[in-house]
């Protein structure tokens, strides 16, 4: 089972109505026109999607951040753009912070309307469904607007669901956890109480207590990594999937084709994690 896992996306457009300016957005665009815009190269993209299914993945898994303030003509951009990916594999999607920037795109449900149409959205988190053999895919909602900052939650409810689905599962099976927020960070690698997730610490007891083994999948951050972390119980791998179209990251680093995807090959037996890292930029390997 070869999976396709691709982060924090971050379409934008430049040109704003007046009236959009009138929210959070005027943050994000603010921003977006001083920074972020320069760090990013869009015109990568058909290239590096058409690089990533010559890999001929099974599925493809995103993992949040598709939008930067998920106006609705950048909902448009990422559906045209992933159209190739939706046509040839099934896709499952979770939301990012930037998804639902606003409050009132949170509001009019933008993220599940177009991701629903096309782009494996669930029509409730938490979601579980059969990714193939005997690994399942585990989707959490870590995503809500925020006045200031950009910190994400998954709260009790889903916390409650996701603890009885992951107890559903029996030793031998492996589950694939999708969430737009990391669990862990390299060593150097600080996440501000604002930019993290609360609950954090109850989902990585969860999962460390979870008989099924976990690969959890994240986004956020952008900067690509894999950790195998050793919470109390059994160790778990983590997979940050970076930002495809970064080509210069906030340390001033640079990554000329982008930070890229990855490619991920499950193992039928679940007990076996010799998984099969690719970060396919060409320039790193992990
Ligand atoms: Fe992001
Ligand atoms: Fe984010």
């Amino acid at each position: 089972m070869r999976l396709l896992i691709m982060g924090d996306l971050h379409f934008f457009r430049t040109r704003l109505t007046p009236g959009e300016w009138l929210s959070k957005r005027m943050l994000g665009q603010t921003n977006l026109l001083l920074n972020r815009r320069h760090q990013f190269n869009h015109g990568l993209f058909p290239a590096m999607l058409e690089r990533a299914m010559a890999h001929k993945p099974d599925a493809a898994i995103l993992t949040g951040d598709l939008t930067t303030t998920a106006l609705g003509r950048e909902f448009a951009d990422v559906q045209a753009a992933l159209a190739p990916l939706a046509a040839r594999m099934p896709v499952f999607a979770v939301p990012g912070n930037h998804d639902r920037y606003t409050f009132a795109s949170a509001r009019q449900r933008l993220w599940e309307t177009v991701c629903g149409e096309s782009l494996g959205a669930p029509a409730s988190f938490p979601a579980m469904k059969p990714l193939g053999g005997r690994w399942h895919v585990l989707l959490l909602d870590s995503a809500c607007p925020r006045i200031f900052s950009s910190r994400g939650r998954l709260g009790r409810t889903q916390l409650a669901q996701t603890k009885q689905l992951l107890d559903g599962l029996p030793a031998g099976d492996g589950v694939v956890v999708v969430c737009h927020y990391p669990l862990f960070t390299p060593e150097g690698t600080r996440i501000s109480w604002n930019r993290d997730m609360a609950w954090r610490a109850a989902l990585v007891e969860m999962l460390a207590a979870s008989a099924a083994r976990v690969l959890y999948l994240h986004g956020h951050i952008h900067q690509p990594w894999h950790l195998t972390v050793s919470a109390d119980g059994t160790p778990f791998d983590c997979i940050n999937a970076g930002a495809p179209c970064q080509t210069v990251d906030k340390n001033g680093r640079l990554w000329p084709d982008g930070q890229g995807f990855w490619i991920v090959d499950l193992p039928e037996d679940v007990k076996n994690m010799d998984f099969m890292l690719m970060h396919a930029t060409g320039m790193t390997k992990f």
